[in-house]
């Protein structure tokens, strides 16, 4: 199922939502009154999606260090700094991006921001149905899969309902990637130490409830379920600000991880 090129500006989307968290411009009034209905039940909420950004370049540095150039980013969002391509050129001039949302603005976008560039593309597709996504020309006529790709779903996959089958879909990600592959993932989650902080996550799924994209947390043993199959590389599944960094920041209500395909 494809998302539609249709775009309703009076619905928020995550997308723009997001867009607008992290200072952009591709967003509308009705995307804008959420945030703020977010922002005014979980203060933190911006500084969570910069935390999530960083965790991004964090693991997209990560792969690129492994030895992989290719990357398939689902749910890829509204360009802002620090794209997968932009990160992962630094160290791999050669590396080749498919970007896949569902969203027509981050679509449209997208296509503007990287018409010419020969060694990225941008399709719109929906990650719940991960054949689609695989045998689309942007993808599956730009990555080699018979050779490494990181496949990221970073604060992507909080938009599956607990109706579908979240193992299932990352299962059929991962069954598709050579050895060496690698699945990167950040999700909200309310399975926290800090009551507080729990309860903002809550807040902030009731508030995506009323959107285009209603978001479904998840507690550690369904990710880490979700994740079977893969071999996390250290530390494991944590909050975003305890990988791999020594941010001193507050945790974010927000787990990561990044798997490889044995
Ligand atoms: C919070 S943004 C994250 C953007 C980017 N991955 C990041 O971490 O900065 C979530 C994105 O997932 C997209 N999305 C939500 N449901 C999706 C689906 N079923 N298929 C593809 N993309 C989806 C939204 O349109 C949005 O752009």
């Amino acid at each position: 199922m494809t998302g539609s090129s249709w775009i309703d500006a009076t619905r928020p989307s995550a997308a723009r939502i997001y867009d607008y968290m992290l200072g952009g411009a591709h967003n509308f009034e009705a995307d804008r009154l959420a945030a703020a209905a977010m922002l005014e039940r979980f203060p933190d909420a911006a500084q969570a999606g910069h935390a999530n950004r960083d965790f991004l370049r964090r693991t997209v540095t990560c792969c690129c260090e492994l030895g992989i150039t290719q990357f398939l980013d689902l749910g890829s969002g509204i360009p802002t700094a620090g794209n997968v391509h932009g990160i992962a050129r630094r160290l791999r001039p050669e590396a080749r991006v498919a970007y896949v949302d569902i969203e027509a603005v981050a679509v449209t976008h997208s296509r503007d921001v990287l018409a010419g560039d020969p060694l990225v593309s941008i399709t719109q597709a929906d990650l719940r149905d991960p054949a689609d996504v695989l045998a689309a020309p942007g993808v599956a006529e730009l990555l080699d899969f018979t050779r490494p790709v990181a496949v990221l779903a970073i604060a992507a996959l909080h938009y599956v309902s607990h109706d579908e089958n979240l193992p299932e879909i990352v299962a059929a990600c991962r069954t598709a990637l050579a050895p060496g592959s690698a699945f990167g993932m950040s999700h909200g989650s309310d399975d926290l130490d800090d009551p507080v902080a729990a309860h903002h996550m809550r807040e902030l799924a009731a508030v995506m409830a009323q959107s285009a994209n209603p978001a479904y947390i998840r507690s550690r043993v369904e990710l880490t379920q979700a994740l079977s199959g893969l071999r996390l590389l250290e530390p494991g599944l944590v909050d975003i600000r305890r990988w791999r960094t020594s941010s001193e920041l507050p945790d974010t209500a927000v787990y990561g991880a990044l798997g490889i395909v044995e």
